[in-house]
């Protein structure tokens, strides 16, 4: 099964070398598509951006789909060498990427590669700039983690800032002045104020015991959720 999937591969760079040299890589071994690390490391939590940290979802996949995964490199159809780099999993493994020791991880020595024959992206496309090539370093050295984060705005809280578009979005469809689901309503302040007063607010959208669990899909992300606790924590204002 491996011996096939080689002799595939080594088909395919060779039947596509002439085709499209710009994206060549002149490695002589031909990498085998295989998962070397399991979905392990997608914990796929979303936490509040920290300055410190790189985050996959949100820097490293943008960036190298965007440069490596296109039509006659490195995208799912045309996988020169085997390496696909669309998503974490291929990216890990086809990229081979070793966490924590970006020096030993392939997609890394490709970018920082002199070698015009040998980097990546190849010539004539212009090489990585500096300061993303020391982006995925960072993301390799701190465990290239499967990580997103997210800048939520639950510091400065007001009903007409945030509350009263997230519950616009997300729950006044049902629970409007003409169709009011189990007869409640939260299109306006006043109304909304009935359901902070009550508990039921809070109670359905964190699904506590005793109430319906609200919106009826699925749970608001943390971040609405976070936002609607400060603005009943701090007195549910007309703000
Ligand atoms: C798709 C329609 C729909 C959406 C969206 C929706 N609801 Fe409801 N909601 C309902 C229905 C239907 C009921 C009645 C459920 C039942 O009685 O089993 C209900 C009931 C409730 C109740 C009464 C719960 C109780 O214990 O008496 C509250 C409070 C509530 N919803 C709040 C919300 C909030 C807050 C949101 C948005 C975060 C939301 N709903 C989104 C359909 C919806």
């Amino acid at each position: 099964m491996r011996k096939s999937i080689t002799t595939f591969f080594i088909i395919l760079a060779s039947a596509t070398f002439f085709s499209t040299q710009s994206c060549k890589h002149s490695h002589d071994e031909v990498p085998i598509i295989e998962s070397r690390y399991s979905t392990e490391t997608e914990d796929g939590t979303s936490v509040k951006c920290d300055p410190d940290s790189v985050y996959f979802k949100n820097s490293i996949l943008p960036l190298i789909t965007s440069s490596c995964a296109y039509s006659g490199c490195h995208d799912a159809t045309s996988q020169k060498d085997g390496v696909i780099l669309d998503t974490y999993k291929n990216i890990i493994s086809t990229g081979d990427i070793k966490p924590g020791d970006p020096g030993n991880s392939e997609l890394y020595e490709v970018i920082v590669e002199s070698d015009p024959d040998k980097i990546m992206p190849p010539p004539p496309n212009s090489a990585l700039t500096s300061e993303q090539i020391n982006l995925i370093q960072k993301w390799i050295q701190q465990g290239a983690k499967n990580n997103e984060c997210s800048d939520c705005d639950s510091v400065d809280v007001k009903y007409s800032k945030q509350v009263s578009s997230i519950l616009g979005t997300s729950c006044v469809t049902c629970h409007n002045a003409t169709s009011a689901s189990a007869g409640v309503k939260l299109h306006d302040y006043a109304s909304v104020k009935n359901y902070v007063d009550n508990g039921k607010l809070n109670g359905s959208i964190n699904h506590l015991t005793g109430y319906k669990s609200m919106p009826p899909t699925g749970m608001l992300d943390a971040c609405n959720l976070a936002i609607i606790k400060k603005w009943i924590d701090e007195g549910a204002q007309n703000n």
